[in-house]
């Protein structure tokens, strides 16, 4: 049995996440833990809300609320939106847990214990009417450059160029809108990233198994040089910067900066679930993280969108590899594209895009999952259309797997007594539907090994397909008026399709496939992906054993419901 540690990229705190964040993330990440634990092996997935930095802190202050409090809030929400999908944590933890603030703390002391910190003087926009520290994309003004009136100090989204925020023309406080500014000097720390450099990219090298996404993003970074970076920010929200135990002198209105500790907050959030868990035998976070703890057996792999590549590979591995200390380091790293709406943006603000409780409100988790799985933006980037999002519910769930279990466990209600028939031999029909098994049941297994989850639901989705064309060859209807016996052998491997289809389906479609399996009464302890040979595989129901159809799985979508759905949700971007 391995060990799989599994972590999604952590969901920043201000607002329930929208469908692109849940595909790229932690969606894909449930989908490989299902399937790894399904395999027998044994899997912890960590996840937890991003919760320090300004976004938060204007996010609470626009709520009118405490920043505590409204991080408390958010996180609820956040958790009960994963539990409306099914995501099987086995823990969702917080950034600004206490286990978390040690960890971030013990990192900065050691970073500077091997001299890899220095305190360094920076100019910065300060904002008098919000006295604040502006951070550069809260600064806008006029480009100089192109002109355009609304440039952020890091970048022009007019004509693309880089900028500072001191490049700006008429600069104004993106908060408030104040042009009352001024640059001002102010002390942070810096993180030493170019003496880490030759460990990391020796490091990036040595890495055998990132899909290519990750590792292209990895050297573009590299190649492109690394610079030291400040860790701290003038902030009241974060982890507090001390030294030996103690405020750090002249940084007492300061924090770490949210990117610094949100990746440590994999392991804080590991320390969380130890302590929930009381922490005894493989309980202990220590034998996931530590190399001299036990963690050498680990398999770590992660999973996230391509913009957040760059910090797992070079900023986080600056902190832990600087460290010097035997920390676990990312085995397998998964980077998704982007799920694009009608092929632009999603938005908040101008309501385009579906986010993650308007999802459950409109239909179950299973239906989400399922489409965000089979049009996973792996290759390239996906476009989520209602109009695909219907066709493919309603012919993969409703008619293809749908169909099947309805047709044949009705069936065997009404003729055989709703239970197992034992007659029959298998013939011809029975030999195809094996051979089709024994051909994809490997790959499928090969493609969730390999995190293609697009091929893996393509390659399910053809075995529930090779069902129904089962049916249509063994026709136990038909043969039922001249030979019941041969009718059974029908309906037998029938049932025993079911039950597999909900087995295979378990990664994808949780909830459906353990209505499948419930009411074939499949015991928890038959549920693995270990399929053993074919024909076993096709004889596994106890001959005379009673099931029940199950209600309608998935019902069909609509029309009119996508026209309202539509029309509430924006379609396409008006010049799109
Ligand atoms: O991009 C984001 O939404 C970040 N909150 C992801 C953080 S991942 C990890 F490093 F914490
Ligand atoms: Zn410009």
């Amino acid at each position: 049995m391995a060990r799989i540690l599994i972590t999604s990229a952590l969901p920043y705190i201000n607002g329930v996440k929208h469908l692109g964040n849940l595909a790229g993330s932690m969606l894909p990440a449930d989908v490989y833990a299902r399937f790894q634990r399904a395999m027998g092996h044994d899997v912890l997935y960590i996840c937890a809300t991003d919760e320090h930095g300004t976004p938060a802190e204007l996010a609470a202050a626009a709520a009118d609320m405490d920043v505590r409090a409204y991080c408390d809030e958010q996180h609820e929400i956040q958790k009960r939106a994963g539990d409306g999908f099914a995501l099987s944590y086995d823990y969702f933890g917080r950034t600004s847990n206490e286990p978390n603030i040690v960890l971030t703390q013990h990192f900065a002391h050691v970073l500077e214990e091997k001299g890899l910190i220095e305190e360094r003087l920076e100019h910065q926009v300060f904002s008098i009417d919000d006295d604040r520290f502006l951070p550069d994309r809260y600064v806008e003004g006029t480009c100089p450059h192109c002109d355009f009136e609304r440039a952020r100090g890091d970048q022009c989204d007019n004509c693309g160029r880089l900028l500072e925020p001191t490049d700006l023309k008429e600069p104004y406080s993106k908060i408030s809108g104040s042009k009352n500014l001024e640059v001002r000097e102010t002390k942070h720390l810096h993180l030493l990233q170019t003496k880490v450099e030759p460990q990391i990219r020796a490091w990036v090298d040595a890495a055998t198994e990132w899909p290519s996404l990750a590792k292209s993003i990895a050297y573009k970074w590299l190649d492109e040089g690394l610079r030291d970076r400040s860790i701290t920010r003038d902030l009241k929200w974060g982890v507090p910067v001390t030294r030996d135990g103690q405020p750090r002198e002249g940084f007492e209105n300061k924090v770490f900066y949210v990117w610094f500790d949100a990746p440590i907050g994999y392991i804080g959030a590991t320390v969380e679930w130890a302590e929930a868990n009381g922490g005894a035998g493989s309980r202990d976070w220590e034998s996931w993280w530590r190399t001299d703890k036990g963690a050498g057996d680990v398999t770590y792999v992660q999973f996230m969108g391509k913009d957040n590549v760059a910090f797992h590979t070079v900023s986080f591995p600056a902190t832990i590899l600087g460290s010097e200390e035997p920390w676990k380091t990312v085995d397998k790293l998964k980077a998704f594209n982007w799920l694009t709406w009608y092929g632009g943006k999603f938005s908040t603000s101008e309501q385009r895009g579906v986010f993650m409780d308007q999802a459950l409100d409109l239909l179950p988790g299973d239906y989400w999952r399922w489409y965000l799985t089979a049009n996973a933006p792996e290759g390239a980037d996906s476009a989520f259309t209602w109009e695909h999002f219907q066709s493919l519910i309603n012919s993969d769930l409703a008619n293809v797997l749908g169909n099947f279990v309805n047709r044949i466990t009705r069936y065997t209600a009404s003729k055989f007594d709703g239970r197992v028939p034992a007659a029959g031999e298998p013939g011809e029909a029975e030999a195809w539907i094996a051979d089709e098994l024994g051909q994809r049941l490997p790959a499928i297994v090969a493609h969730m090994e390999a995190m293609e989850f697009r091929k893996a639901a393509a390659e399910v989705r053809a075995v529930w397909a090779a069902g129904n064309e089962y049916l249509t060859r063994a026709e136990p209807w038909v043969k039922y008026k001249s030979d019941v016996d041969a009718a059974a052998v029908g309906v037998r491997t029938g049932l025993n399709l079911v039950a597999l289809f909900g087995i295979l389906a378990q990664p994808f479609i949780p909830e459906a496939a353990g209505r499948i399996l419930d009411a074939m009464g499949v015991p928890q302890d038959r549920r693995s992906w270990q399929f053993g040979d074919i024909a076993g595989l096709l004889d596994a129901l106890p001959h005379g054993h009673a099931i029940t159809p199950p209600p309608v799985l998935f019902a069909k979508i609509e029309d009119d419901q996508v026209a309202e759905w539509t029309q509430r949700f924006g379609g396409a971007e008006p010049d799109a």
